[in-house]
Parts: structure tokens; C-alpha cells; sequence
């Protein structure tokens, strides 16, 4: 790393700000987003106060998954500039303090890469086995992919099928092979040897399959089950994830964050353990609360507050028992905090930051989603054409085959499409939102003339956060403490204390639509944060209006 870290846990004491490159800022007027952007948007950044920027994929790609299908682990994709943009950024991005994580996209490439162009040209080249190739006239099995349809694509001219978890344009690599293994470390230590600060795992529970390949009963009209019960998180993966750690980022002061779907809190140590796979890991437990599955958009759940706050308590305590997470409400899948999270006619600035504190302080590292910042919602799209997310439009097809009316259908996808969180940022209110001087490729949420990066009170409300966790007297409780969660409290309230030796700071949070009357044990004494400012809290009985956040000792 250029700015030296010399403390094992320097991670722990960072905030760490999540770049869409497509849609962060685009420099060149050509509709997309780009590295120079970003670059533009450094100062932007430091006056937030975040410390590290995770950058989607950045690498040559088809952009089929949006850069998550890369042809060239070591190209910078043209769309976004060059290796000597990405140099200039790195450089820059360091003068200010701000280091920088990849993602590291392992489990498959993009059907481009020269691997899989051979693998295909030639049945006896090496490459045959760097993918999972199998001879037959028949699909091996039944299991379905994550973005729908068989995991099995045909070979052209062959009796043969390889495997994708995802699209069938993103072909999964055989970690089975030694060889191939070596390349995938080479090619990480290239990146941590230029001076990057670590990466974000991409779907890294995927990439041990069980090698019997056996079939499973179907769970849908279309015949297939979902192929998670067979290559997620399966016996044998520690094999790969301890070697992996040993061979790379063992040997570097990195930190890795491990996109960890499938894990369960028993075997949290093993991930983020003393001697555990990743630094930390993103835990889904609470995130897909509104889905019984987070690839199946139609089976929609009933969710309540209740729930949602003991699934996040029981997160948090896993996190806790076992080392380190990695906190998040929105990323590039999911749909916007304030839409999934609050209720309709409620979806206010207050109500944004309220979730903003609720999240922000728990235990862990706290993660910025790009807009997040800003309060941003979903955008509403009226016909599937507006999408450019694969998982959307075959989620909007699956559920028309499961039985839903082309208007449920739509209405799911707009619920939980992955667009929602990758519209173009709004920095101002001009014409597409200051974003470019062009039409983006994708739309602009319709709000940007009024929610927008150059006046905004959820993005103050964020740099007083960032500001008290990072420089001031309770920086080291909200860093390093403990986390103790409230009772006697009503259902609908969060509360919890971050308790270092004999300091301790409150979290309260209402996560409901209601206003809820707290009693608590003590008066409360300073409040450093007040999400709703017509309504201080005093004394030891009080209201919460709805969403409202405070921290207080
Ligand atoms: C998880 C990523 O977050 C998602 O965007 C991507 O489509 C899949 N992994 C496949 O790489």
C-alpha cells in the first residue's frame, strides 16, 4: 500500500465509500460513468470523510453484468480510461488519505476471456479445465442459475455443457485446478503489488461445487432448483478460501471483504475468525428481509419491524461473537434504503437519515453506497424495455411463467430491481443531474431535480456521522466498542449501546411509521445526533417520531 498501514486491524477504523463507476460521474460526456470521474469527484469524497473507495469492476469487459464478467483481470475496461487514468487515481486518491479496493470478480470470467476462447476452440487445450466442461448429450443435472434458466450451455458442435452459476456469458472457473488456482493468486498479488489497499470479494461461497453433480427435487414450474443448495458455501470450500488467503493477502497488510451469501452464523468464525478466511464479510441475513430468496423477486415476504430488528440484533451478535462485519443498508443489488425500508409517505430527508444513524453506528466497518448519501429511492420503470439489469428482466419473465399478471410481474421487478441502486448519481440539479452533458445510459430517478449532491440535508446529516465516528471525543467507543442491544423496549424501537471500558454511547431508533413511547433506565444526557430536529428527546420518557434516530450518552 502507499500509505503505509502498520497496524493489523488498520481496516477497522475505516469508512468505506462504494463506487458504481458507470454511474458515478462521468467525465468525457459520453453517458457513462469513468475513472476520470471519479477522479473529479475526489474532494467531493474527502469533504464527506470517508477514508477507502470500493470501485465495481473497472476491468475489460462485454458488460454483460456490468463489468462482473471480466475478459482481462489486468485490462481497464475502454469505457472507463486506461490503466494510466486508473494510475492517476490511485495516486490522487492517496495524496488525500483515501485508499482504494478492487473487486475481485474470481469465481467466473466473462465467456471473452481468452481462457474460455480457447477452453472453447480447442476440447484438449489446457484451458478445457480452467471451466467445468461435461461431455453428454443431456444437461448434467437441473440446477438453475442465478439469473435464470439452466446452468448448462451447450457447447457449439459438441456433446458437451459448461457451467454458470450466473449468466451463461459468465462461465465459472474450475477451482479444482491447481493451475489455474496459481494464476488467479499471480494476477492478485500484481494488483496488491501496485499499491492497492485490498479488494471486495465478489460471490466467493460459489466457488466450490459439489462434485457429485447430482439433480434435486424442482422448486419451480420450470422444472429446476436453485443451484445454491449444490455450489454455495459446500464442504471442501475451505480447502480453496485458506490457500487463497495464504498465497495473497496473508502476505500483504490488505483487507478483504468477503461477499459471503449463504453463511451461517455457526461457521461466521471460520470467515472472519483470528485466523479466519477475510477481514470481514457482508452478511444478508436482514438485507433480503422483503424476499424469501434474493434471485426470486416473486416470493415477496410480509415483513415486520419485529422482524427486521431481531434478524439485525442476531447478525450483529453473530458479527460480534466471531470477529469483524462489514455494515451496509444499499449496494449495487439491492433497492434503495428508504424505499425497501420505510414506508410509503414517509420516505422523507429525516426518514433517510434516521436509517443512515441506525446502521451507521453499529459494530463494524460502515459501508456508503454511492446516493445513499443523498436519500435517494427507487426509480419507477413502466415496462421492462427501461432495464438493463439480466437479473430484472428474467425475473420480470420468470414470474409472468410462475403464474403473475404482466403488472405484478413489473411491479416486483420495480421493487427490487438492481437498476434501482444504479441510476446515475445526481450532483446538481441541471440536466442530468451535472451526471453528463449527454443522456446516460441509464435513466435518472426522477427526484434528481430536488435530491441532489449540492444541497442536501441527508448528505450533511452523513459528514456529521462520518465526522463523529472518524475525529471526535466518542470516535473510539464508535470504533472499537462493543455492542450491547436494548430491552424494554417496544417492538418497533432499536436501541443499542457501544460500550468501551466504562464509556458507553445509545443508539434509538424507531423503525416504524408510528410514533413509540421510550421509557429508559437513565436520563439521557448529551445527544450528539438528532435526525429529527423538531423533536428532542429529554429526560427518561419520551417520543420517537417515526424513523427517528439518536445518539446520546
Ligand atoms: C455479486 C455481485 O454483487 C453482482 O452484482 C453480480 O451480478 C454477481 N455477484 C455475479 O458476479
Amino acid at each position: 500500500m502507499n500509505n503505509v498501514e502498520t497496524t493489523k486491524d488498520w481496516w477497522k477504523e475505516e469508512v468505506i465509500y462504494q463506487v458504481y463507476p458507470k454511474s458515478f460521474n462521468d467525465s468525457n460526456d459520453d453517458g457513462i460513468g469513468d475513472l476520470q470521474g471519479i477522479r473529479e469527484k475526489l474532494p467531493y469524497l474527502k469533504d464527506l470523510g470517508i477514508t477507502t473507495l470500493w470501485i465495481c469492476p473497472i476491468f475489460t469487459s462485454p458488460m454483460v453484468d456490468n463489468g462482473y464478467d471480466i475478459a482481462d483481470f489486468e485490462g481497464i475496461d475502454p469505457q472507463f480510461g486506461t490503466m494510466a487514468d486508473f494510475d492517476e487515481l490511485l495516486a490522487d486518491a492517496n495524496q488525500l488519505g483515501i485508499k482504494i479496493l478492487l473487486d475481485l470478480v474470481i469465481n467466473h470470467t466473462s465467456d471473452e476471456h481468452q481462457w474460455f476462447q480457447e477452453a472453447l476452440k480447442d476440447k484438449h487445450s489446457k484451458y478445457r479445465d480452467y471451466y467445468i466442461f461435461k461431455e453428454g448429450k443431456e444437461r448434467p443435472n437441473n440446477w438453475r442459475s442465478i439469473f435464470g434458466g439452466s446452468v448448462w450451455e451447450k457447447v457449439p458442435g459438441e456433446d458437451c455443457y459448461y457451467l454458470h452459476v450466473f449468466d451463461k456469458r459468465q462461465p465459472d472457473l474450475n477451482w479444482e485446478n491447481p493451475e489455474l488456482r496459481q494464476e488467479i493468486y499471480a494476477m492478485i498479488n500484481r494488483w496488491l503489488d501496485k499499491g492497492i489497499a485490498g479488494f471486495r470479494i465478489d460471490s466467493i461461497t460459489f466457488i466450490k461445487k459439489d462434485q457429485d453433480y447430482a439433480s434435486l427435487p424442482a422448486d419451480g414450474v420450470d422444472g429446476l432448483v436453485s443451484c445454491k443448495h449444490k455450489t454455495r458455501n459446500r464442504p471442501g470450500i475451505e480447502i480453496f478460501l485458506n490457500e487463497l488467503k495464504r498465497e495473497t493477502f496473508e502476505k500483504y497488510n490488505c483487507v478483504t471483504v468477503g461477499e459471503a451469501p449463504g453463511v451461517p452464523y455457526d461457521e461466521f468464525s471460520q470467515f472472519i475468525g483470528e485466523d479466519g478466511y477475510f477481514s470481514m464479510i457482508f452478511d444478508f441475513h436482514y438485507a433480503d428481509i422483503d424476499v424469501e430468496s434474493g434471485s426470486d423477486w416473486f416470493k415477496r415476504t410480509n415483513w415486520t419491524t419485529k422482524e427486521f430488528k431481531e434478524l439485525l440484533i442476531n447478525s450483529q451478535e453473530a458479527l460480534q461473537a466471531a470477529g469483524w462485519g462489514a455494515n451496509f443498508i444499499e449496494n449495487h443489488d439491492q433497492p434503495r434504503a428508504l424505499s425497501k425500508l420505510v414506508k410509503e409517505g414517509f420516505q422523507t430527508a429525516e426518514a433517510a437519515a434516521g436509517i443512515g444513524v441506525m446502521y451507521f453506528f453499529l459494530r463494524g466497518t460502515p459501508f456508503i453506497y454511492q446516493g445513499q448519501e443523498l436519500g435517494m429511492v427507487n426509480a419507477q420503470r413502466e415496462q421492462i424495455s427501461q432495464f438493463d439489469d439480466i437479473s430484472s428482466i428474467d425475473n420480470y419473465h420468470r414470474s409472468i411463467q410462475e403464474g403473475f399478471s404482466p403488472e405484478e410481474a413489473m411491479n416486483f421487478v420495480n421493487l427490487r430491481s438492481r437498476d434501482n441502486s444504479r441510476t446515475p448519481m445526481p450532483w446538481n440539479n441541471q440536466q442530468f443531474g451535472g451526471f453528463s452533458k449527454v443522456a446516460p445510459w441509464l435513466e435518472m430517478t426522477e427526484e434528481y431535480p430536488r435530491v441532489h449532491a449540492s444541497e442536501n440535508s441527508v448528505l450533511d446529516m452523513y459528514k456529521q456521522m462520518i465526522a463523529l465516528r472518524q475525529h471526535s471525543a466518542i470516535s473510539p467507543i464508535l470504533k472499537t466498542g462493543s455492542i450491547r442491544f436494548l430491552t424494554d423496549l417496544p417492538d418497533n424501537v432499536l436501541g443499542y449501546a457501544r460500550e468501551l471500558e466504562n464509556d458507553t454511547v445509545y443508539v434509538l431508533t424507531n423503525l416504524s411509521p408510528e410514533e413509540e413511547a421510550v421509557t429508559l433506565a437513565d436520563e439521557i444526557g448529551e445527544i450528539y445526533l438528532n435526525t429529527h430536529a423538531i423533536n428532542e428527546p429529554a429526560g427518561k420518557e419520551f417520543t420517537l417520531l417515526p424513523y427517528q434516530s439518536v445518539l446520546f450518552n
